[in-house]
C-alpha cells in the first residue's frame, strides 16, 4: 500500500481552527470525539437520530455536504459493524463498508481535502504467532473484515492524501459498548476508544500520510481482559469461567488472532499506553459511575 510521506499536509498552525467533518460520529468511537478533538471545529453527522443526518451511502449527500462543509478533513466512522450481520447479510456490508467509503473518498478528492478511514484489525487472517504489523498481508476470514479491507483499497486508490488507521478490540462507550462480547477473536489487542482518537489527532498534523495501526500495546485473551476488568472493579466473588470460541456458534467466523503492533506509529515517536493502563482508566472513570 502507497504512503506518501511529505504530501501537503493541513495548515494545523495556520490561526483558524480546521473544521474535522465525522461521519458515523453517533457510534461507539464517535462518542469521544468532543472531548478529544477540542482543537477542532467539529460537525458530527450520522443517520442515526440525535445528529445532523449524512448517509455515507448516498454519493449524491456526501459530495453535497463536503462542498458545502468545506471540512479540512474527514474522519470517516460509520459502518457496519455487526460482524455476524455482515455475515448474513454481505451485500449491505460492501454498500455500507466499501461503496459508502468510495463516496466518501470520491468526495474529498473533489474536494482536494485528506481522509481518515477507520479500518480493522480483521482484515488479518489470525494464523501469525507474532502481533500483526502493518507489513503484513491481510487475509480477511469474514464478510465484515472483506468489506472493510475493500474501503482502505479503494481509499489507497482513489486518494494520495489518506490515513487508513486500523484499530483493535475497542474498548470504550460505557452503554454503548455492544461489541466487546460479540467479537471473539481468541487473541488481540484492546484498543480504548479515547485514546485511539487521541492518536488520530497526534497523526493528522505530520502529513505522515498512508496506513497505520493504533491499539494500545501489548495483546490479551478476552478472558485475560475480563480477568482484568473483575480485579478493576474489586469484585473477586464474580466467577469467570473460560470457554472455547467453539462454544458460541456465531454466523462469522473469526481469526485466532486479531494482535496487533504499531510499529509506523512507533517509527514516528507516537507510543500507545498498555491495554491495561487504559483499561483501568476506561473502568475507573466510565464504568464504575455507571454501577454506582
Ligand atoms: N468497535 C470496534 O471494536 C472496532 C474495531 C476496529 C475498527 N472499528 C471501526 O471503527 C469505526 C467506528 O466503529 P464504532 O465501534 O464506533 O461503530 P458503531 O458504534 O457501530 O458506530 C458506527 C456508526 O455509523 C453509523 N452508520 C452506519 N451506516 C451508516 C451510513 N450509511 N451512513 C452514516 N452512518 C452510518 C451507525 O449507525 P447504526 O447504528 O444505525 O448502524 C453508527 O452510529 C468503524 O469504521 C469500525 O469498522 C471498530
Amino acid at each position: 500500500m502507497r504512503s506518501f510521506v511529505g504530501a501537503r499536509a493541513i495548515d494545523y498552525n495556520h490561526a483558524m481552527t480546521p473544521r474535522l467533518l465525522v461521519t458515523g460520529a453517533g457510534g461507539m468511537v464517535g462518542s469521544y470525539a468532543k472531548e478529544i478533538f477540542t482543537d477542532h471545529e467539529l460537525i458530527l453527522t450520522d443517520i442515526v437520530d440525535g445528529l445532523p443526518r449524512l448517509d455515507v451511502c448516498d454519493p449524491a449527500e456526501v459530495k453535497a455536504a463536503v462542498a458545502e462543509l468545506k471540512p479540512a478533513v474527514v474522519l470517516h466512522l460509520a459502518a457496519a459493524t455487526d460482524v455476524d450481520r455482515c455475515e448474513q447479510e454481505p451485500d449491505g456490508a460492501y454498500r455500507s463498508n466499501a461503496i459508502g467509503t468510495q463516496n466518501v473518498a470520491l468526495a474529498c478528492q473533489a474536494a482536494g481535502i485528506p481522509l481518515v478511514y477507520v479500518s480493522t484489525a480483521g482484515v488479518f487472517g489470525g494464523d501469525k504467532p507474532e502481533p500483526y504489523i502493518e507489513f503484513d498481508a491481510p487475509r480477511p476470514v469474514n464478510v465484515y473484515g472483506l468489506s472493510k479491507l475493500a474501503g482502505e483499497q479503494i481509499v489507497a486508490a482513489l486518494l494520495q492524501q489518506y490515513y487508513i488507521v486500523r484499530a483493535g478490540w475497542m474498548i470504550g462507550g460505557g452503554p454503548r459498548d455492544k461489541k466487546f462480547v460479540g467479537k471473539i477473536a481468541r487473541l488481540g489487542s484492546p484498543t480504548y476508544a479515547r485514546d485511539f482518537l487521541a492518536g488520530i489527532q497526534r497523526l493528522l498534523p505530520t502529513g505522515q500520510y498512508g496506513l497505520y495501526h493504533l491499539a494500545n500495546k501489548g495483546c490479551g485473551t478476552r478472558y485475560e481482559v475480563a480477568l482484568k476488568v473483575r480485579a478493576l472493579l474489586g469484585r473477586p466473588e464474580v466467577e469467570i469461567v473460560p470457554v472455547s470460541s467453539a462454544q458460541f456458534p456465531l454466523p462469522a467466523p473469526r481469526a485466532r488472532s486479531e494482535a496487533m503492533r504499531n510499529l509506523k506509529l512507533e517509527l514516528l515517536g507516537i507510543h500507545a499506553r498498555t491495554w491495561e493502563d487504559a483499561l483501568q482508566e476506561y473502568v475507573s472513570t466510565e464504568l464504575v459511575p455507571l454501577l454506582t
